[in-house]
């Protein structure tokens, strides 16, 4: 494999967040690309405490792999979840649901002492915005939800494409049964004030934003892995 592929470095991002990682831990395991590198480097350590998987996907690699599978009925409080983003900034927000699992990620995240970020050095913005933001509405009043996350935006003075998600000409539905709108603002400078605009819609089940919830994220890049956040 190319040593400087991003896969590699996705998986040097795994690798790291491993460190942190003590027996006995109740785990949150992500949803993604980079999350499967850790839910594979997790399984060969035969980490045996209870794991709560935030997508069917991830639920299903977790099992292959021999992890203990939880609910979050089951383990409500968890010691640490380990994700990937699409995009994060230097105060440790992040854009995420790329893969259309952001609701149960952001549950997950939520529920966890810690949440350490894996990424590449590739989605470190100085502004978020660039990944158009995923924003997870009820298929009950999709459209006038739609109006309203557009106006919503527009009130920020943030212009640009929503267009709902599609999987093979179908709607994309969410392991919750939701729909996804992928809101191309651009530069969110205000990333904030845009989530409580959000937060306040009847619609919108869940957005894309995490914020205030990564402690930790690993950066890996071609020189080694940066550690942004919380060290130890
Ligand atoms: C899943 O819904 C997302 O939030 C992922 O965590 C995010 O898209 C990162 O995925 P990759 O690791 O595949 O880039």
């Amino acid at each position: 494999m190319n040593q400087s592929s991003p896969d590699h470095l996705k998986r040097a991002a795994a690798a790291a967040a491993m460190t942190f990682v003590r027996p006995g831990m109740k785990l949150g395991l992500g949803t993604g690309s980079t999350a499967a590198h850790f839910v594979d480097l997790l399984g060969a350590a035969g980490h045996d405490a209870p794991c709560v998987p935030t997508s069917e996907a991830t639920r299903v690699q977790a099992a292959r792999f021999g992890l203990k599978l939880a609910t979050l009925d089951d383990c409500p409080n968890l010691d640490l979840t380990v994700d990937g983003a699409d995009e994060f900034d230097d105060a440790l927000r992040l854009i995420k649901g790329g893969g259309g699992a952001l609701l149960r990620e952001k549950i997950v995240a939520a529920a966890s002492e810690r949440m350490i970020v894996i990424a590449d050095a590739g989605k470190r913005v100085k502004t978020l915005g660039a990944f158009p933001l995923p924003v997870e509405i009820d298929r009950f009043g999709a459209r006038a939800t739609r109006l309203h996350v557009e106006a919503a935006a527009r009130e920020l003075g943030l212009q640009g494409e929503i267009t709902p998600r599609e999987k093979v000409g179908a709607p994309f539905i969410t392991d919750g049964g939701h729909l996804i709108l992928d809101c191309a603002f651009g530069a969110i400078p205000e990333p904030e004030a845009l989530a409580s605009r959000l937060n306040a819609i009847p619609g919108v089940v869940e957005h894309g934003l995490f914020i205030g919830l990564a402690t930790t994220i690993l950066c890996a890049g071609e020189n080694g892995v940066d550690v942004l956040g919380k060290a130890a």
